[in-house]
């Protein structure tokens, strides 16, 4: 036993932070956990607290590697991932973050976009970044933080402060922090900030300008799949052999490593990328043009992706805030109660709408209430929701891409839910596939780190490990299923108009 050898994957997520011990046959064989804190300290505002993450991380990673009975000499690699534009700023004296982190759900810039707008040309930011002027990505993030405090700005233009994404925090902790930490993010990520430029895949100096952000304070942009350093703490001497934000470490993790290869994976929101390959396909019907991947000094590859901030997060928000629910899995039991939304439809627009509506003012909206409506119906409204916005996504894809998947590959915590996905591959019609393993943000990180280091010998091998554990198919009468949609596109218009 003490010879083998395994791969590490530390997942930070919206929620929570997690590490998980693969083997060569991609198997979890531990895996460690623990919730932060959510932090609304107004309307629209979604905050972290970046120490409390990596005090979490701390303790995740021993107790993952001791579930195991690995000891960190056994541990080839670690592959990092996390969710993607939260933003932290932190002292490069102290290691102390200013304040707490924004988190990519957060709406506060909302205002400041007619600003930015003002100064540079919105469509010259897609063209640059493929990204359009919304507060969802880091850069308008970053802006508000330094336009907020002048202290802040001066010692961030002094050089004494760091940006990051969560990649960047977690690495720059690993490797030894105020000790000689590594400031670096990867590509993937870089291409969430709306300050990297899609082509040369470095810091665009016109984006800096526009958005006002010091150079000093931006980490080293490196590949997604290379070794860029080794642990200090919490274990020592483990190569960090990839960095790859969460949705495109799903991408990977389904082994959808060939242009024309999607997936869709439902979390706290949900996202659908396509594999575009070399190519950088450019959006015109809301999708966002983002990296995939990137080996080494091999050419980067690209993903159009659509992205939804609300699916498991309305589900959590049945059960937090309004009790509807104790648990996240009774949202299936209430809404399998009844056979249909009796009229109902809900638009979680919780951060405005993301893909493929980028409208940052708009808000969630309950619509279709009658006497008759009862907690069950809405339940299923919740459920069709984080359907019908996979079907908006997806149609914006067949247009932009011209094309018209055969099936739809899905992972992450609410496949388990197998109503929503029935209702999935009805409102697509397509059939779903869910592989044996649904965890693929952190098996997607692993692969690529275990990659990296020779742990496995080429992407074939990946292919191997994966299997299928279910399928949907469609059963739903057509003419149903585009009368519902219809509903559901007018329930999107409310909401669109709603924040106006
Ligand atoms: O872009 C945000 C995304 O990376 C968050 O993913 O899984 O933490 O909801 P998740």
């Amino acid at each position: 036993m003490v010879s083998e050898k395994f791969v590490a994957a530390l997942d930070q997520g919206t929620t929570s932070t997690r590490c998980m011990i693969f083997d060569v046959h991609g198997t979890m064989v531990a895996m460690a956990q623990r919730e932060h804190h959510q932090h609304y300290p107004r309307p629209g505002w979604v905050e972290h607290d970046a120490a409390e993450i990596w005090s979490i991380v701390r303790q995740v990673v021993p107790m993952a590697f001791s579930d195991a009975g690995v000891e960190p000499g056994q541990v080839v690699a670690f592959g990092i991932t996390n969710q993607r534009e939260t933003t932290v700023v932190w002292d490069r004296i102290t290691g102390r973050p200013v304040g707490r982190a924004i988190v990519w759900q957060d709406t506060r810039t909302t205002d400041l976009l007619a600003e930015i707008a003002g100064d540079i040309d919105p469509a010259e930011i897609t063209a640059r970044t493929g990204l359009p002027l919304t507060g969802y990505f880091s850069g308008p993030k970053l802006r508000w933080i330094l336009d907020h405090d002048e202290n802040i700005r001066a010692r961030g233009e002094r050089g004494e402060l760091m940006f990051g994404t969560m990649d960047s925090w977690i690495t720059w902790n690993l490797t030894g922090g105020i000790n000689g930490g590594l400031h670096v993010t990867d590509v993937t990520n870089a291409s969430r900030t709306m300050l990297m430029n899609l082509e040369t895949l470095d810091w665009d100096p016109v984006l800096l300008q526009a958005l006002r952000v010091p150079r000093s304070m931006l980490p080293e942009i490196r590949s997604t799949i290379g070794v860029v350093g080794h642990t200090v703490h919490p274990v020592p001497g483990v190569p960090i052999g990839a960095i790859i934000g969460d949705q495109q470490a799903s991408l990977f993790g389904q082994t959808a490593f060939d242009a024309g290869e999607a997936k869709c994976t439902f979390g706290t929101g949900s996202f659908l990328l396509l594999n575009t390959g070399q190519d950088i396909v450019r959006s015109s019907h809301g999708l966002i043009t983002t990296v995939a991947h990137r080996v080494g000094d091999e050419p980067a590859h690209y993903a159009l992706e659509g992205s939804v901030a609300v699916a498991g997060g309305l589900v959590a928000w049945c059960r937090d805030s309004l009790g509807l629910i104790r648990t996240a899995a009774e949202i299936e039991t209430l809404a399998a109660t009844v056979p249909d939304n009796g009229g109902c439809y809900v638009v979680p627009a919780f951060s405005g709408l993301f893909a493929p509506h980028w409208n940052p003012s708009a808000q969630g909206v309950l619509v279709g209430l009658t006497a008759f409506v009862t907690k069950a119906h809405i339940a299923r409204a919740v459920l069709e929701a984080s359907a019908w916005q996979t079907r908006d996504v997806m149609e914006a894809m067949r247009a932009d891409a011209r094309l018209s998947a055969r099936s739809l590959a899905v992972d992450g915590g609410m496949t388990t839910d197998n109503l929503l996905m029935q209702m999935l591959a009805d409102v697509l019609d397509v059939p779903v596939v869910r592989p044996m393993m649904a965890e693929t943000v952190a098996l997607g990180a692993a692969y690529a780190a275990g990659l990296a280091v020779g742990y496995w010998p080429d992407r074939q091998a990946l292919r191997r490990n994966w299997q299928r554990a279910a399928e949907w198919r469609p059963t739903i009468d057509p003419a149903r299923r585009e009368a519902e949609y219809a509903a559901w596109t007018a329930a999107v218009g409310l909401a669109d108009a709603w924040g106006h």
